[in-house]
């Protein structure tokens, strides 16, 4: 049997298999963040398709940390009953779910929540200026990370993934290029992931000692003169020490240029981009439970990566999107990789109406 297919822990957590869906937000929620038919039955379809866990698309922690009107709610106990619910039909088809925790700061819809972050600096990404937020704000925003991640825990889903990537808040945070702060929340390497760590602090202290408690991290930032490979290794060895779970290892800080969806991943070589990530961090973590996404594509690349140590699990986005039965696919044999192009197609106008493949379109 492939490695692909053996069982694997993440803490007492037992998945049935190395794939992972990632978090793909699905923009499908209600009005005040609620989970809707749509969701349910878009879920279904992936838990159905055979990957041993779902990261469901990111949910906001607190009212001000929501990214657009349609993003999943973790903020509020209304709406623990449709995340019970959401977790019911995961559960009917032997696949674990993790609900992805993040406060989105300056990647928000223009006009809709004040863009928000560690320093008064234009956002790379963006182009938007955000307010510096204030030591108070800071301290209640790590107590949302902490309740929203209860109701995670009490709506009965399998674990919470703090969103430590791709130019949202936390990643803000570690940046050297959008943490210019001089207070205990930046400077060096150990002040600027001091939110991160304090984060996951309250999160622990929420759920308690044996709730899975993971990470999607960004392990360097694009802009020249972001966060190193080094040092996102060096985060991902302080977060281990601490007793973190899980780590799922990505991008950071976005440019113009490059982010942490690379376009036209159609060759093996293009596949895996952040492989070097995950050796450096594998380097400094022992033996945590670590995923990889980003342009895995193929089973034998997918093997060989797990295969030599560099991680446990294997992460994708974009292909689960046009084959949400990709896992049950590669199980049985057919194709040899997975058939999304990463157009990019998907991200068009998904905000507004819902995430679909759209290459054909
Ligand atoms: C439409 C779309 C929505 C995404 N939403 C999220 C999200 O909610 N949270 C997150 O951490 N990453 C999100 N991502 C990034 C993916 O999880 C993943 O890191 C990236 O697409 C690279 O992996 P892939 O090559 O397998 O797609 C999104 C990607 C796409 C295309």
């Amino acid at each position: 049997m492939s490695i692909l297919f053996e069982p694997k822990n993440i803490g007492n957590l037992t998945l049935k298999n190395r794939f992972i869906r990632s978090s793909t937000a699905e923009s499908m929620a209600g009005p005040n963040g609620e989970i809707t038919p749509p969701m349910l039955e878009f879920y279904e379809a992936l838990a159905r398709g055979g990957a041993g866990c779902i990261f469901l698309g990111h949910g906001y922690v607190h009212n001000q940390g929501r990214s657009h009107p349609r993003m999943t709610g973790l903020h509020d106990d209304s709406l623990l009953a449709g995340l019970r619910g959401l977790a019911d039909v995961i559960h009917g088809h032997d696949c674990k779910v993790f609900a992805q925790l993040n406060y989105a700061g300056s990647r928000v819809q223009e006009g809709y929540v004040e863009p928000v972050g560690p320093s008064a600096v234009a956002n790379p990404f963006f182009d938007v200026t955000v307010r510096e937020l204030r030591r108070q704000e800071i301290e209640e925003i790590i107590e949302a990370f902490g309740r929203a991640a209860a109701r995670v825990r009490e709506a009965g889903l399998d674990g919470v993934l703090i969103h430590g990537g791709h130019g949202y808040l936390v990643s803000f945070f570690l940046s050297p290029l959008t943490n210019l702060r001089e207070d205990e929340w930046g400077g060096d390497l150990a002040g600027r992931a001091r939110f991160l760590e304090e984060v996951y602090g309250a999160i622990r202290k929420a759920v308690g000692p044996d709730y899975p408690v993971a990470v999607k991290l960004g392990i360097k930032d694009d802009p020249e003169g972001g966060l190193t490979i080094e040092e996102g290794a060096e985060v991902a060895g302080r977060l281990a020490a601490k007793g973190m779970d899980a780590i799922e290892i990505s991008g950071g800080l976005p440019s113009k240029e490059a982010n942490a969806l690379r376009k036209d991943i159609l060759k093996r070589k293009q596949e895996a981009y952040f492989l070097p990530y995950a050796k450096a961090v594998r380097a400094k973590v022992g033996e945590m439970p670590l995923s990889l996404v980003g342009g895995l594509r193929s089973p034998e690349v997918m093997e060989e990566i797990i295969n030599a140590g560099w991680t446990d699990y294997i992460s994708m986005a974009r292909p689960f999107i046009c084959e949400p039965d990709l896992v049950l696919k590669i199980s049985e044999g057919r194709g040899t990789s997975v058939s999304c192009t990463s157009c990019l197609a998907c991200r068009a106008g998904f905000a507004k109406e819902g995430l679909r493949c759209r290459r054909d379109e």
